[in-house]
Order: structure tokens, then sequence, then C-alpha cells
């Protein structure tokens, strides 16, 4: 069974109280996510392999390291692409994958209308962005895709998650380990996370 990261932090809670506030304009909306995404990043790149080096200080020669370029990000659009500017700026020399989903409002199911990939991504750590994860029905096919194209490791990363959605990625991805800022009540007859934030794509973009 995979794992569920909620991460317990103050910064991340006062960020995420921020982000459902109705208030909260579209730019503040966009910043909030991008911290939410970069404090999440530490936590969720805590295993990446380090390769040994040697560094030379001013004073005198030291042990170093070099994270491997081993990371994918693969941002599920449209709201995944607010998460993707923290995760590179920690990660600079990651690559980034795309895929297109949107849910079906009638259906609630996800349709696909693009998919670029890394062509290595079986080579590397894959961390699939979304901020939201109402059924788990666009996580859950996102992740189909890149396991298509032969990525082994993958995680997911949201910032709100839904009970449903969690139990969905984790029956269809017992081997993709799960983290979210927050993990929700649960979803409303459309669909959407309650609390929740709304939606996020509509938010991050100014599409409301
Ligand atoms: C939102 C969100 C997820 C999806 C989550 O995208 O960004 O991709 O819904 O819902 P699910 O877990 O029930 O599949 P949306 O379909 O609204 O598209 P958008 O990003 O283009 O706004
Ligand atoms: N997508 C969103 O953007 N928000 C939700 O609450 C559910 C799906």
């Amino acid at each position: 069974m995979s794992k569920l990261f909620v991460m317990d932090h103050p910064l991340i809670a006062h960020k995420i109280s921020m982000i459902r506030d109705e208030n909260t304009s579209v730019k503040d909306f966009r910043e909030l996510i991008n911290e939410v995404a970069l404090l999440m990043g530490y936590e969720a790149t805590k295993d990446l392999a380090l390769t040994k080096t040697k560094v030379k200080t001013p004073l005198a020669e030291t042990d170093g390291y070099v994270v491997e370029k081993q990371v994918a990000l693969v941002p599920i659009l449209r709201a995944g692409l607010g998460m993707v500017d923290a995760l590179m700026s920690l990660i600079p020399a990651a690559k980034v994958g795309h895929i297109g989903l949107y849910r079906d409002h009638e259906t609630l199911q996800p349709v696909e209308y693009y998919c670029k990939l890394p062509t290595d991504i079986g080579d590397r750590q894959v961390l699939v962005l979304d901020p939201m994860l109402a059924t788990g029905g666009s996580a859950a096919a996102a992740i189909d895709f890149v396991k298509a194209r032969g990525a082994k490791k993958i995680k997911l990363m949201c910032i709100i998650g839904a009970p449903e959605g969690v139990a969905v990625v984790q029956k269809a991805h017992p081997d993709v380990d799960i983290y979210v800022a927050a993990l929700d009540e649960g979803l409303n007859e459309n669909g959407y996370i309650l609390p929740g934030l709304g939606d996020a794509g509509d938010r991050i973009f100014g599409t409301l």
C-alpha cells in the first residue's frame, strides 16, 4: 500500500488557510500555491539519491554531495502548472512533462487533451503535480499515462486531498506515495472538495 503524507507544519497550515479564503486575490493565491509547493517539495524529495563529490572551500577540501539529475516533474494541466516553478527552483535540472486533462463536469471523468513526457522518464523520479485530488480520477489517469511511458518511481503531490481521491489513487496505484498539504473532509455532490478552496485552475489563472 502506498503511503500518505499529510504535511504537519505551522507555515503550511497558515498558508493553506489563506489559500482557502475566498477573498484572497489571484496574485496572492498563485504566490501561496507556489510557497506551499516549495515547502512540500522539501518533504517529497527527502529520499533523492546523492553522489559524493569533493568541494574546495577557501580553506580546505571537504566532502560534498550532488543530487543526481533524476527528477521529472509532471504537472496535470492546467492547475498543476501552479506548482512547477517551486519544484524547478528546488531542482533546476528536473525535466518537465505535461499531461492535459480536464474533468467532464457531468460525469466527473477525466478527459485527455495533451501528453508530452520526457523520453527518459523511466530513469527518473517522477513527481506528478496537481493542487487538487478530488475524486482521484485525474491523478489516477495521469499516473496511468506516465506508467505507460515507462515511469517506475512515481510520487503524487497535491495541495489539498479528499479521502475519496486518496483511496482511488491508492487502490489503482499502490506503489505511488501521496503528499498532500491538507487532507479535507470529503466531496460535495458536484465533486468539489469540502471545505477545499474552490476551483484551483480558475483561482490560479483568474478565470472565475
Ligand atoms: C481540477 C484539478 C484536478 C482535477 C481534480 O482540474 O486541477 O486536475 O480537477 O479532480 P478529480 O480528482 O475529481 O479528477 P479541472 O478538471 O477543473 O481542470 P483545469 O485544471 O483545467 O481547471
Ligand atoms: N477541482 C478543483 O479545482 N477543485 C475541487 O474542489 C475539485 C476539483
